[in-house]
């Protein structure tokens, strides 16, 4: 028998300590939350990315009354780059919560599935994506790399 242990790391830091760059990323998330269409949960989320050529691509969770068709804000908004711009890497994805539900003091982290998607798609660009979220009153956790999330990732 062998036992192993994996670590993961990530940073907590205050609105006040981000770069302004990633200020304005997470300005578009929040943008893009408070445009979700999500009448049956009541939960808005937004998601925006940087890509390596310097633009900024955002989405927001889509609900559907089939509850199972809606889709997350991330994989909406990874979807969409895969499609349209095969070709550039993503630097960074950051995630915003808009809703009545939100309660400020806790950590809104991605779901299994979107950091499924994230991690093949940083597998497929051979470069790591950063994952901001929020976890309490202006405050932040960054993750270098979606593995910091997502350890054994699932491929075929
Ligand atoms: N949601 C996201 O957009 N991203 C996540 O990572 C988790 C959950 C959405 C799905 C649904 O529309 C709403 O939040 C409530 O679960």
């Amino acid at each position: 028998m062998k036992n192993v242990e994996l670590k993961l790391a990530f940073a907590e830091h205050d609105l006040s300590e981000l770069e302004v760059a990633d200020i304005a990323l997470y300005n578009r998330a929040k943008e893009a939350a408070a445009n979700a269409y999500a009448p049956y949960s009541g939960f808005g989320v937004g998601a925006a990315c940087l890509l390596d050529n310097g633009e900024v691509f955002t989405a927001n969770n889509q609900e559907n009354a089939a509850y199972p068709s809606g889709l997350c804000a991330e994989r909406s908004l990874l979807f969409y780059v895969g499609a349209n711009h095969p070709e550039q890497t993503i630097v960074k994805l950051v995630i915003a919560i808009k809703s009545k539900l939100k309660d400020p003091k806790k950590i809104y982290s991605p779901c299994g599935g979107c950091r499924q998607v994230m991690a093949e798609y940083q597998t497929r660009q051979s470069s790591p994506i950063q994952i901001m979220f929020e976890s309490g009153e202006n405050k932040f956790l960054v993750c270098k790399k979606v593995d910091d999330l997502l350890p054994f990732i699932f491929s075929f």
